[in-house]
């Protein structure tokens, strides 16, 4: 399984968005964190920022969506055009009904974990979604250390992802960078995002490839 790198734009300039997605147009997807100051303590962009990087994006865009009730929200950014649109399993009211409404629009539709929430309820449900995020930082803020307690959740929902025979990818997020991208890959993730370390990078594009190599050797 190829290694798939998502920079996400929360480490870029917000007053030269479009300028930044350009930069990053070596990789895979842009992943866009949305956040309302209600689920994390903080406030980044919502729906009609979204549409216009939607338009001008180089690449197809990952939404990440921190906010409450995106049972109400979630479906505007498949609207807009988000290759995938993932939402918070602790903040949705009807998970299943809301991915399956999420690929009826084309969307991909992920659930994304906080580091405490089990992924074993999902299991179950693995059909239901093309991707599981799991989170390796408390949601909220860029830059944060990698929690190496997520790994045995990361490698749980692989041999689950695996036993299944379904195609369904599993994301890391939060601390992801040249010092921790190999056991997460070893773990069993496939799409790695990373804000910092990409944004942060004197040569971007040397970046994601790096970082794309260094993934690729561990993922099977
Ligand atoms: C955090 C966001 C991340 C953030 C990662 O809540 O979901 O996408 O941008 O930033 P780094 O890679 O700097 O940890
Ligand atoms: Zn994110």
């Amino acid at each position: 399984m190829a290694a798939l790198i998502a920079p996400s734009i929360l480490s870029a300039d917000f007053a030269n968005l479009e300028r930044d997605l350009g930069r990053i147009a070596d990789a895979d997807y842009a992943h866009v964190d949305v956040m309302d100051n209600h689920f994390v303590p903080n406030l980044t962009l919502g729906l009609p920022i979204f549409e216009r990087l939607a338009k001008v994006s180089p690449i197809p865009l990952d939404a990440h969506l921190m906010i409450e009730n995106p049972d109400r929200w979630a479906p505007a950014f498949a609207e807009a055009g988000a290759a995938s649109v993932t939402f918070h399993a602790e903040a949705a009211q009807a998970p299943v009904r809301l991915a399956r409404e999420l690929r009826k629009l084309g969307s991909r539709a992920g659930v994304a974990l906080r580091p405490a929430t089990p992924v074993e309820p999902y299991l179950d449900l693995l059909a239901e979604v093309d991707m599981i995020l799991v989170m390796t930082v408390e949601p909220g803020f860029g830059g944060q250390s990698f929690i190496e307690g997520t790994l045995p959740k990361i490698r749980r929902a692989r041999e689950a992802v695996s036993e299944s025979g379904l195609d369904v990818w599993i994301q890391v997020d939060g601390g992801v960078s040249r010092e921790t991208i190999e056991r997460a890959a070893d773990a069993g993730a496939n799409v790695f995002v990373a804000g910092s370390a990409v944004y942060g990078a004197e040569d971007i594009p040397a970046e994601i490839a790096t970082l794309r190599a260094l993934a690729s050797k561990h993922t099977h």
